[in-house]
């Protein structure tokens, strides 16, 4: 009967323990998940990509920023986060490189430099899709490559099928690289493209 009773107990003793570790590793599970961090960086001429970039953020309240880039000292602070997310206008109509004309342009090859493997990068662009329709958002592409260079898993692709243009860099495959937006021509748009594109961000990087 003692020795019964003894059993039962470090059955008990046993059943509470593994379900001490199991509660254990989920809160270890949650703890790394909460703390998972996106930043988002934008560089700007006129305002708008720095506009668009405050809209996301209000969109993906636990992003952090948005941040200027060229407030950025060490780039090894978008290493720091798991998910990165950049704002670039197209400005060098038709140039190969440095098709910006930001702070971004500067920084291109040190960001390739960079090790982000194992981190998401997700790109939206600003441009005119009417005025300059041969080279719509074309800077996206740009920055694009240098954060793939990086070892980066890019995300946020965009379908071009709802996008009236002639071309652009930024189309690679059948997609965009990111999502492109047009602030001068078809502003009664982006509502619609930046709310789609956040929801798309949540189930690819956050
Ligand atoms: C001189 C000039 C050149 C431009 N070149 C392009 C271009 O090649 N492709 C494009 O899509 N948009 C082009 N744009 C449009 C800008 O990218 C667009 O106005 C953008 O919203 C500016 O963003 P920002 O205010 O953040 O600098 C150009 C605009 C100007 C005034």
């Amino acid at each position: 009967m003692y020795q019964k009773s003894i059993l039962n107990r470090q059955e008990n003793l046993k059943k509470t323990k593994f379900t001490l570790n199991v509660q254990s590793c989920f809160k270890i599970f949650l703890i790394l998940n909460c703390s998972m961090t996106v930043g988002i960086y934008f560089a700007t001429t006129t305002g708008k990509t720095e506009d668009i970039a405050e809209r996301l953020h209000g969109l993906l309240d636990s992003a952090e920023g948005p941040k200027d880039i060229s407030d950025v000292d060490d780039l090894s602070e978008l290493a720091g986060h798991d998910g990165v997310i950049c704002g670039i206008p197209t400005w060098n109509t038709g140039a190969d490189s440095e098709r910006s004309g930001t702070a971004w342009d500067s920084i291109l090859e040190d960001i390739g430099e960079l090790d982000l493997s194992g981190k998401k990068v997700a790109i939206f662009g600003l441009g005119d899709s009417s005025t300059y329709t041969e080279n719509y958002c074309d800077a996206m592409e740009e920055l694009h490559r240098y954060f793939q260079q990086a070892g980066a898993s890019m995300v946020g692709y965009t379908t071009k099928t709802d996008y009236t243009f002639d071309e652009s860099k930024s189309v690679v495959g059948e997609e965009f690289c990111g999502l492109p937006l047009d602030e001068d021509s078809e502003s009664d748009m982006t509502d619609e493209r930046l709310s789609g594109w956040a929801e798309k961000l949540k189930g690819e990087m956050f």
